[in-house]
């Protein structure tokens, strides 16, 4: 049987922060909820998070069902928090113990390191770094096999110098804890009571010690510090962002490049840089992004041209569609296909038939357009009474002149014609003209006043 010990009780005073530490963000996500749902995706028996400082904040932002949670008072060290689990362990479980402050573990990592693990043997991942700083040196004996773990903390000038560190990553047999963990002491730099010294009492124990070296470095960095926490972002990103060219997708500068959910792509698609992706989106073929846009929750369809500095939310953008630059897309908006929103455009809850356009400044909102209908610049749907929002709902082939208030409720039928400057209260019927505005005056011979 396999059970997970997830660490997370520790305040993470390097971050200097409010928030307890493994609520921070890496690609939009806290640490603790990326090994979560790695742990979760291993099916363990059970998954026992260790909370502590900032349970309250972790429990009412994380979706902890089918998690047990297992208070730690007092944050005495790593050891203490697996010693509060220690009752609530079979006997014959194999228990992987992760840390919450390092997010990017893979589920493939976890499983073969699950797998080395016996009543005779314990495993460990470790990893070589070119700069070793702040973590646990792993010490070998002359056969090469490892015999402890020393902190940095407590580590000689020369032990200083090994790069190969624990990732903190180990798979251990619950009955060995049982019996080693009441042995651990907290006689050290920082007067905690360390797990990593199990590595020692394992050895001493006669069981074998075995090291899995993992090469991808973001699998296992802890993040203690903001500059960390930055660092580890852009391995992630450009992880990711290699993973994308390698399925065909153009990226102008992959540094430039942040997508911090799931993107997936069709063919000959082209990112332009600052780009962030959020949540679910998924483009279809020849997607062409401009620079700088937002795009989060979203289908894009096939040839879809979207300019920079727009932002889309929540929607679904039909083929050949045109948008921005600097267009406001938000959630609940629908275009059909070859639709075009513009610059300073902003739409909301709005569906637009098939090669409709509005082009400039205008705000489309609770509004339903048909095909091939043409929003003059300046147009606004009045959705909103001060209580209820109300609809516009305007068929095919209609002309809005420029600068057009629609007063919603309000519907504007086929082939219907509205003159520029109109404040629409009543609805329009088909083919028909409307026009609501002031008739111009000319006053000839005017005298303008003179300083
Ligand atoms: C730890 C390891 C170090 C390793 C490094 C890898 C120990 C003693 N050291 O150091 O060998 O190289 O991780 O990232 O284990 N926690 C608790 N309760 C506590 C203390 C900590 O739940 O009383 C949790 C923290 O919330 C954190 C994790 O354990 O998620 C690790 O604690 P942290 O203080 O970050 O240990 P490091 O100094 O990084
Ligand atoms: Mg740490």
């Amino acid at each position: 049987m396999l059970e997970a010990i997830v660490l997370a009780a520790g305040k993470g005073t390097r971050m200097k922060s409010n928030l307890p530490k493994v609520m921070h963000p890496l690609a939009g996500k806290p640490f603790l909820q990326h090994v979560l749902e790695t742990t979760r995706s291993l099916a363990p028996a059970n998954i026992h998070l260790v909370l502590g400082h900032g349970a309250d904040v972790v429990q009412a932002s994380l979706n902890l069902a089918e998690v047990n949670v297992v208070p730690q008072e007092q944050q005495l060290g790593t050891g203490h928090a697996v010693m509060q689990v220690l009752p609530q362990l079979a006997d014959d479980s194999v228990v992987l113990i992760l840390y919450g402050d390092v997010p990017l573990i893979s589920r493939e990592t976890l499983e073969k390191l699950a797998s080395v693990a016996n009543r005779k043997a314990l495993g460990l991942l470790t990893v070589r770094l070119p700069d070793p700083t702040g973590y646990g040196r792993v010490l070998r004996d002359q056969q090469g096999n490892i015999s402890a773990i020393v902190e940095q903390k407590d580590a000689s000038p020369e032990q200083l110098t090994i790069n190969e560190v624990n990732t903190g990553f180990i798979s251990v047999h619950a009955a060995f804890l049982r019996d080693c963990l009441p042995k651990l002491s907290n006689q050290n730099a920082q007067g905690e009571y360390y797990l990593t010294d199990i590595i020692a009492l394992a050895k001493a124990a006669g069981l074998d010690v075995v090291a899995l070296e993992t090469r991808h470095l973001y699998e296992v960095q802890g993040v203690n510090n903001r500059q960390q926490q930055a660092e580890l972002e852009r391995l992630f990103q450009q992880h990711q962002a290699q993973k994308l060219m390698e399925q065909g997708l153009t990226l102008l500068d992959p540094a430039r490049f942040d997508c911090r959910g799931d993107l997936q792509i069709g063919a000959d698609c082209i990112v332009d840089i600052n780009c962030v992706f959020e949540g679910r989106v998924v483009l279809g073929n020849n997607v062409r992004i401009g620079p700088n846009c937002l795009i989060k929750d979203a289908v894009i369809g096939d040839d879809v041209e979207i300019e920079a500095n727009s932002v889309i939310d929540d929607a679904k953008i039909g083929p050949e569609c045109h948008i921005g630059p600097f267009a406001r897309v938000r959630p609940g908006s629908q275009f059909a296909k070859g639709a075009k929103v513009g610059n300073f455009v902003e739409t909301k809850k709005a569906v637009v038939g098939e090669g409709s356009k509005i082009n400039h400044l205008s705000y489309v909102g609770d509004a339903e357009l048909g095909a091939n209908v043409n929003v003059g610049a300046g147009t606004i749907t009045c959705n909103y009474d001060g209580v209820n929002k109300h609809k516009t709902r305007i068929g095919n082939d209609v002309f809005v002149g420029s600068n057009t208030a629609l007063v919603a409720p309000v519907e504007i039928a086929d082939g219907a014609t509205v003159a520029a400057g109109s404040t629409i209260t009543l609805n329009v019927k088909t083919n028909q003209l409307a026009v609501a505005r002031e008739r111009q005056r000319n006053v000839d011979g005017w005298q303008r006043p003179k300083k």
